[in-house]
């Protein structure tokens, strides 16, 4: 018997008309693209209306994030959907703004941070380990996998339970929105003229409306308990009480409105797609499962120690954001004339750079479409891991999360193993599909089996 290849989706003819493009855009932005991006260093897609380049060679992936990223702003198309909710977020700014942002908030995930947050990412694992004993047999497991990813948000920045009263409103109206508002529409491709009247579908705006209100509770609650000295000692206390060094200002209250609802969408979404997708993987190959339940026994250590003792999952965390890079497209506009591969570049163009092609480039990787935690030991496998992975994004703008997201992945993942043995559920093979994040289109269904 041949190996199980992971599940990739199918590509599209190499040529098909605009209206069919578009057709295929919306249901979903990976099945629409053709077969030899896997290939390809760049491709521009140029149709009467818009001008855009797929961007798919180290060096230029390297020019755009880290060395001239002033020259590729972000683009405001990605901004069509999500400002109603995410307001002058860190996510959306540009220049200065962003800067300043930056500066305050970057401290607040330093390396040292992290040992501080852990007590409180290891409450929200073990929450899950509960919650999948009383659901063993046949879980969709995407599902579970928001639920506790947005308990980490909750226990990190506000020190509350995913099942406070605020935290549970916030998670299950963050879902809804990102059912009607998926994050890369057709829109962050086309440039849509101005005058051109954006349409949310119905709710959308005033779901926005109402999380926001509800974040403004926590942060307005949180800054009483700080004036009164109160506040714990969290995520959110060290973002309201840092002051950017060059002004000395700190994040008023409706920034850090704007703030939090980035944290929490960028926080959750991403880490629960990506534990979902690496779930399945080790479903599909029983052997790695193994190898990740002996090597979880160093969690009956619960001081943050035991984390670099979680090598294996690490890498089998890492693999799974290679195969399913939860932003699987990110998009910067040209704000100056440039020049890619002897072809122009005019002012406006759109940029797209795709992880989820990169990370599967087959004159890059090895076995590209393969599930291989080993690689990251090979050297093909590192120099790819410079030059051709970027599940974080890379340069000035790379997530601030990452550090974040690497521990709590592979804590959660070896945490589940540690308890249940997970397989796969014939007849249900997920295909993936970019939703807000890669997402399977029918949910990913693993039967789960306590130890
Ligand atoms: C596996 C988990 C995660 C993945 C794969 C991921 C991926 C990314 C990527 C690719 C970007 C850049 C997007 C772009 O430039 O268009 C980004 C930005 C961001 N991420 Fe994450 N992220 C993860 C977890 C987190 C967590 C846990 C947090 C916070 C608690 C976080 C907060 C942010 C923020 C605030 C930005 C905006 C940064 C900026 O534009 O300067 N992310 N993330």
């Amino acid at each position: 018997m041949t190996a199980p290849q992971p599940p990739k989706p199918a590509a599209r003819a190499d040529r098909v008309s605009l209206w069919r493009y578009a057709r295929l855009f919306r249901q979903d932005i990976l099945s629409a693209q053709p077969a030899r991006l896997y290939r390809a260093w760049m491709a521009e897609f140029r149709t009467p209306f818009f001008r855009s380049f797929l961007v798919n060679e180290p060096a230029l992936v390297k020019r755009l994030l880290k060395d001239s990223p002033e020259d590729f702003p972000k683009s405001d198309r990605i901004a069509e959907g999500l400002k109603p909710l995410l307001g002058q977020s860190v996510f959306l700014t540009n220049g200065a703004e962003w800067k300043r942002q930056r500066r305050i908030i970057d401290p607040a995930f330093e390396g040292g941070r992290l040992k501080d947050t852990y007590p409180a990412m290891r409450a929200a694992a073990e929450a899950m380990v509960a919650r999948l004993r009383n659901r063993q047999g046949q879980v969709e497991i995407e599902a579970e996998a928001s639920h506790v990813a947005a308990d980490v948000i909750f226990r990190t920045l506000f020190s509350i339970p995913i099942e406070h009263e605020v935290a549970a409103e916030v998670f299950h109206r963050f879902r809804d929105y990102q059912r009607s508002q998926p994050i890369l529409n057709l829109a962050a491709f086309v440039r849509l003229p101005g005058w051109m009247p954006r349409f949310f579908r119905r709710g959308t705006r005033r779901n926005a409306a109402v999380i926001r209100e509800l974040i403004a509770q926590l942060t307005d609650e949180r800054m009483r308990a700080i004036h009164a000295g109160q506040a714990p000692d969290d995520l959110a206390t060290k973002i309201m009480t840092t002051r950017d060094p060059e002004t000395g200002g700190a994040f008023d209250a409706a920034e850090m409105v704007d703030q939090v609802a980035i944290f929490f969408l960028a926080g959750h979404e991403t880490s629960a797609s990506a534990l979902a997708w690496a779930l399945y993987l080790v479903a599909l190959y029983p052997e790695w499962q193994e190898v990740l339940s002996e090597e979880a026994k160093a969690l009956e250590d619960d001081s943050f120690a035991a984390v670099s003792k979680l090598r294996r999952s690490r890498d089998v965390f890492r693999e799974a954001l290679r195969l399913y890079p939860p932003v699987p497209m990110m998009v910067r506009e040209a704000a100056c004339p440039a020049r890619f591969r002897n072809r122009d570049v005019p002012t406006g163009s759109q940029m797209v750079l795709s992880p989820w092609h990169l990370h599967r480039h087959e004159r890059l990787w090895d076995n590209p479409d393969g599930f291989d935690p080993s690689r990251w030991e090979t050297p093909n496998g590192k120099q790819c891991q410079r030059d051709a992975y970027i599940p974080f994004s890379a340069g000035p703008r790379v997530c601030p999360g990452a550090g974040f997201a690497m521990v709590e992945g592979a804590l959660i993942l070896s945490m589940i193993l540690r308890h249940f043995r997970v397989r796969t559920v014939a007849g249900r093979e997920p295909i993936p599909a970019a939703h807000l994040t890669v997402r399977s289109k029918n949910g990913i269904w693993l039967e789960i089996v306590e130890r």
